[in-house]
């Protein structure tokens, strides 16, 4: 098991007691760091202590261990996965050659900005979060909250990590940059639209969770493998963090549909709302408004920067490693264009070396429906006749060959006059949000739950789900 320096004031497995530059230099950013956090984390917990993960170790198994930690004195640090002696690029036209442990010049440039628009996305998603903490619906919820958000927080200190190691004086005003913008503002704004949006409900941050978070995963996943070795490294171990936040997602929209379920059944209706519940309906205008703004987070179907990126060998398609060919990305991949003019759309085949975001946002679909299959099938099994669905691509979009066109949620173009009157049974409306206002109360006893959910089946390290008091105020 690769250690972990816990003795440093930054815990790290990248040696920086051999580094004083690069040290000094985290030390400067755990300031800054903790000035932000004050501001922008978790609202009404700051001296709060929770029972956490803590990274002890980078390996697959054992690399974490739990305990109440003061959320004031929490130790974010640096954790890279271990390295592979002697590992060689695997695609791209370098595919063999030995990794780069220092940037060649001819990809700085790319590689700055790729750090810089990662790392923002992770204090941009703890921003927009932060007022969940006061409407948690159990103390394990909360906890859960808590633990993404000091997890996100550590990879906004990976990205850093990497800027201030490789960029200097430039990374150091980029780091100061991350922790200057702020979700939602209009002057200085997080750099991707998605993370500008506030989440101001728990089914939200579910939905969230469980389709932002699977984006972050792709998004790691695709450098995870490149050739610039610090950045695979550190993709990998942020990868081991992600699993929980998207268990998060998945297992809470879950829990939700499961407790609207069981009061369908008991009332016989399909209005829960006067039972505390939530509507199918509610859920799925929800789930109508976030997906398009995850959906454009993965950029262009069609997209001549990605195609650099991968025969430069930096950024791969997810799980390259799977594929039987990694130099000249074979075969042809069906995208979606717009005739000139604004006309219809039609499907076309185009080389897979020119659509690699659509490679990755098609593998990420797959995997989003398949997970919202069990969902229907729990839906099935008691006898309801609904189905949860993600709304077409085409529906809502901001960026893209469909931005500025109106779609319904399976797709068909429509007018703006047939969207605006059937806004709000497609698109979140005052009474949803008013409705989830009201049942979302904070539930803050051991042993307690909200009623708009079902427990979870098991607690955090075989401790208790419910009975167990996770956060300490
Ligand atoms: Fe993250
Ligand atoms: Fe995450």
């Amino acid at each position: 098991m690769t250690a972990v320096d816990l003795a440093c004031a930054i815990p790290n497995n990248v040696g920086l007691a051999e580094k004083p530059g690069l040290r000094k230099s985290l030390e400067w950013f755990d300031v800054e760091f903790r000035k932000w956090w004050f501001d922008c984390g978790p609202a009404g917990v700051r001296d709060s202590e929770a029972y956490l993960r803590t990274p002890v170790g980078v390996d697959a198994g054992g690399w974490a261990q739990y305990g109440f930690v003061p959320l004031s004195q929490y130790r974010w640090g640096v954790f890279q996965a271990p390295a592979k002696p002697g590992r060689v690029a695997l695609f791209g036209a370098i595919a063999g050659q030995p990794v780069w442990h220092a940037l060649p010049a001819e990809h700085r440039d790319y590689i700055r900005k790729l750090l810089i628009t990662q790392g923002d996305t992770e204090p941009g998603s703890v921003e927009q979060s932060r007022h969940l903490a006061l409407t948690a619906p159990s103390l394990y919820d909360l906890r859960n909250l808590l633990q993404f958000s000091v997890e996100e927080g550590r990879h906004l200190w990976a990205m850093v990590h990497l800027l201030l190691d490789h960029f200097g004086d430039a990374g150091r005003g980029d780091a100061e940059a991350l922790l200057a913008r702020r979700s939602g503002s209009a002057g200085n704004p997080r750099i991707l639209d998605a993370f500008n949006n506030p989440l101001q409900d728990w089914l939200s941050y579910f939905i969230w969770c469980f389709l932002a978070d699977r984006d972050g995963k792709y998004q790691l996943l695709s450098v995870s493998e490149s050739a610039f070795d610090p950045l695979a490294r550190s993709t990998q171990f942020m990868l081991t963090e992600e699993a929980h936040h998207m268990f998060i997602g998945e297992d809470g929209l879950r829990r939700v549909i499961q407790r609207t379920i069981d009061l369908m059944r008991e009332y016989d209706t399909d209005d829960v709302a006067p039972y505390g519940g939530i509507n199918l309906a509610t859920m799925q205008r929800f789930l109508n408004f976030w997906a398009p703004r995850i959906y454009d987070l993965f950029g262009s179907d069609e997209s001549a920067r990605a195609a650099d990126a991968f025969f430069a060998g930096i950024k791969s398609r997810v799980h390259e490693s799977n594929y039987d060919e990694h130099v000249r990305l074979e075969g042809m991949v069906t995208v979606e264009r717009c005739a000139p003019g604004g006309g219809e759309y039609a499907a076309v085949q185009v080389p897979m070396q020119d659509a690699l975001n659509g490679v990755m946002r098609q593998a990420y679909l797959h995997e989003v429906t398949m997970l919202m299959s069990r969902w229907n099938k729990l839906l099935a099994r008691a006898g309801i006749a609904v189905e949860l669905r993600l709304p077409s691509q085409r529906f809502n979009r901001r960026f893209g060959v469909y931005a500025d066109r109106r779609f319904s949620p399976e797709g068909d173009p429509v007018d703006e006059a047939t969207f605006e009157t059937r806004r709000g049974e497609w698109l979140p409306t005052a009474a949803d949000r008013a409705h989830l206002r009201a049942v979302q109360q904070p539930v803050r006893a051991p042993g307690t739950l909200a009623g708009w959910l079902v427990p979870p089946a098991r607690g955090i390290n075989n401790m208790p789900a419910l009975d167990f008091e996770y956060v300490r105020f």
